[in-house]
């Protein structure tokens, strides 16, 4: 018997990567986790176990995570305040530990974690419990050190993901905290949007439009990072959260540097960096400071920057003042994250396999930190 593939290659399932077979993979972990979280109209997490007694008694919220589930919990961040109006503090694991944070019965810990077993955020959830207060975690491995020492547990179903950069697993846990945020504004009582209820069953079939309709414009969007060590990713509030996601995954895979910056902070150092062509992710889908975004891109473009913005369908307004636009299907403001980060690491894996570098084990990195 004669076979012309690996065992390797079957599980890759035809395509060249499994960053790029996950990338894939989106629309349907999006779906998964979604499967269930909803009752009529409403979110229901039984599984989570939390009770509105115990939430009413809540007056904090520290989220703590490392790398990309970090990121993840900057959206959580800004979906609590903004819909809970509970005061939410974030830290990156290996911060968090060593600052004596303060932390008492009263502050719900969130710890975002895909593999469940990364070793600053475990050790920052151990403390946590020590100061009296109860963990929730949010991950992709049930039968990991963190889910299994959490009070509470919501389980991102985005399947295994082998490749280093981590893709399906972010979206799933902006899923996750989209449906947490709803959830618990309906415990505490509170009237929650219902476009983002709509909204959010939608985001399924919107992220397999965004995977089709970027495809064939990758070629475009990467071309400005030929003979490029360096660039910059901008945005405000989501976008902002969105753009450290993409510069990281540029970073981590094609090994370009990548700083992503508050558009509105741009001028207060890193404009000075702005030369001719050099290429400028610019995430522009907030409605609410869509326009202050546009004057920064065009502080950018006057500087002779190579803009590639990421916009919802619908704001034309930016088209003559950059030089690629990527559109996203338009949804509510707070929902944008989970598809506009999606073309950001189509153009990072594109820009790393152009660039003849290992995707899916790159230099220097692991999947699973489980070192301190
Ligand atoms: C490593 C991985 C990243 C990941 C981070 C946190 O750096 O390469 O992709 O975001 O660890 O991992 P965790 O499993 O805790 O989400």
């Amino acid at each position: 018997l004669k076979v012309d593939w690996d065992a390797d290659s079957a599980e890759k399932e035809g395509f060249d990567h499994f960053m790029l077979k996950e990338i894939y993979e989106q629309p349907t972990a999006l779906r998964n986790t979604l499967k269930d979280k909803f009752e009529g109209d409403k979110v229901n997490l039984p599984d989570l176990n939390i009770d509105s007694e115990y939430l009413k008694g809540v007056n904090k919220i520290a989220i703590v995570a490392c790398g990309t589930a970090w990121h993840a919990g900057l959206v959580g961040k800004h979906l609590f305040e903004t819909l809970l109006r509970i005061p939410v503090e974030i830290d990156i694991a290996s911060e968090f530990r060593y600052r004596n944070p303060l932390v008492d019965e009263k502050t719900l810990v969130i710890v975002v974690s895909q593999s469940g077993e990364t070793a600053d955020t475990l050790a920052a959830m151990r403390d946590s419990q020590k100061k009296g207060a109860k963990v929730l975690a949010v991950t992709n491995n049930k039968g990991s050190s963190i889910a299994r020492e959490s009070e509470f547990i919501f389980h991102t179903i985005a399947g295994p993901e082998i490749a280093v950069a981590s893709t399906k697993a972010y979206t799933t846990q902006l899923m996750g905290f989209y449906l947490i945020t709803l959830y618990f504004g309906q415990l505490l009582g509170k009237e929650m949007p219902k476009e983002l209820y709509d909204g959010l069953k939608e985001i399924p079939v919107l992220a397999d439009k965004v995977l089709q309709n970027t495809k064939d414009q990758l070629d475009k969007i990467t071309a400005p990072f030929d003979g490029w060590d360096n660039s910059f990713f901008i945005g405000r509030g989501m976008d902002w959260y969105v753009s450290q996601e993409g510069s990281l995954k540029l970073k981590e895979i094609s090994y370009i540097h990548a700083e992503a910056y508050a558009a509105g902070e741009l001028k207060h150092g890193t404009l000075a960096l702005i030369e001719q062509d050099i290429p400028v992710v610019a995430v522009a889908t907030q409605q609410d400071i869509y326009d202050k975004t546009v004057s920064n891109i065009k502080e950018v473009k006057a500087r002779g920057g190579y803009v590639i913005a990421v916009v919802q369908e619908g704001d034309e307004d930016i088209t003559h003042s950059v030089d690629e636009v990527i559109k996203i299907p338009k949804v509510p403001s707070l929902l944008t994250p989970i598809l506009s980060v999606i073309p950001l690491q189509l153009l990072s894996y594109k820009e790393a396999v152009k660039r003849g570098q290992d995707v899916d084990k790159p230099r220097n990195l692991a999947k699973s930190v489980t070192v301190e």
